[in-house]
């Protein structure tokens, strides 16, 4: 009697906490759906604008603007004339627009120092003025061109296609890049970088021009098509679904997998433990009461 009144007051009590936890919980829902909403404003905002970058022909002004900015910025490892300079740079002479719009894009150019590989940073430049560079070295000599959207942008949806390019990426690409693109180290301090981040457009021009030591996967090596099924086999990896040892928890790091671990699993267990402590006294317990009400016997005297 005293006790369901007990109950009672504890459960005015949880019903209280309840509805306080409530409002900080509600600003945790807002906040998340706030940054999903930016997330995906942004990718179609990004992808509009790679549409219309890759589209543009180039003009007189952007040839003068390109040239003005290779000459302040990469002449000195690249020759006046793009013509390279023993030592410093390579000649750009007929690397084509595809070939600045990587290394440009991808912050490997301009290089701040020469080591045995220069590494990608955040880019220097606009997307617009990374064009007017591209423009104006594809004028000196020609060179495979920045691909257009829907040339490097693959169908996901299709399973054949990303199947196909798991097939293409083991042949082609792990040796160096690793199983699913995770990366792996070269000789001579060399390294082929991770493919979890880089973009659908840096992938394709990545395999047109051959950055470093990696082969030219030009368009007589290996369609557009196949290209096209590598970047949907190395997307597809970055999702949950595409993780073969089940959930990959989103490839966010050690850290938040180890966190994950620690928290729920730990927790999980935690209250299985309890769940079983719990069950087996009480089940024990009503076993014992049953076993005296009914015999009339101590259930603790074993004879
Ligand atoms: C400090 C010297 C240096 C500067 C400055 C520099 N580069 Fe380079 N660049 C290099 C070297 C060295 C390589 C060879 C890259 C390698 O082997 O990793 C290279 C490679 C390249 C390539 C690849 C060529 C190919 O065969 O695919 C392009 C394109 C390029 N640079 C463009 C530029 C542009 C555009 C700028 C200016 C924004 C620039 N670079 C500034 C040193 C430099
Ligand atoms: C012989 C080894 C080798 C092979 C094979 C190879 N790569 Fe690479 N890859 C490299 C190296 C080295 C770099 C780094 C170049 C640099 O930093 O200038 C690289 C860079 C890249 C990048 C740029 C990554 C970034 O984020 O900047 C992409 C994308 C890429 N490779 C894709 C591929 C694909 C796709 C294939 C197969 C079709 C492939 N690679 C095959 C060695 C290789």
């Amino acid at each position: 009697m005293t006790r369901t009144s007990g109950i009672g007051k504890e459960s005015s009590v949880v019903n209280t906490l309840s509805a306080r936890r409530r409002h900080p919980l509600a600003a945790f829902v807002v906040l998340f759906l706030a940054l999903g909403l930016i997330g995906a404003t942004y990718a179609t905002l990004g992808s509009a604008k790679a549409k219309a970058a890759s589209s543009a022909a180039a003009t007189p002004e952007q040839l003068a603007e390109g040239q003005k900015l290779f000459q302040s910025a990469c002449s000195s490892c690249h020759g006046l004339q793009a013509q390279g300079v023993q030592g410093s740079g390579p000649s750009l002479i007929g690397v084509g627009a595809a070939a600045v719009d990587f290394q440009v894009g991808t912050g490997r150019m301009p290089a701040m120092q020469i080591g045995p590989q220069v590494q990608a940073k955040p880019p220097v430049y606009t997307q617009e003025q990374i064009d007017a560079m591209a423009a104006y070295i594809s004028s000196l000599g020609a060179g495979p061109d920045v691909p257009a959207a829907d040339v490097y942008t693959p169908d996901l949806s299709d399973q054949g296609s990303v199947a196909n390019g798991g097939v293409l990426f083991r042949s082609n690409c792990s040796q160096c890049h690793n199983i699913v693109g995770a990366g792996g180290a070269l000789t001579d301090g060399k390294f082929a970088p991770p493919l979890r981040q880089t973009s659908e457009k840096h992938i394709y021009e990545a395999m047109l021009t051959g950055p470093q030591n990696m082969p030219i996967f030009g368009n007589s090596v290996m369609s557009p098509q196949n290209k096209r099924d590598i970047i949907a086999y190395l997307m597809h990896s970055r999702t949950e679904a595409g993780s073969p040892g089940g959930l990959d928890l989103g490839s966010i790091g050690p850290v938040s997998e180890g966190l994950f671990v620690w928290t729920i699993v730990l927790g999980l267990l935690i209250v299985i433990a309890c769940w079983i402590g719990a069950h087996t006294t009480k089940a024990s317990r009503a076993r014992v009461a049953h076993f005296e009400a009914t015999t009339g016997k101590d259930a603790t005297n074993n004879e």
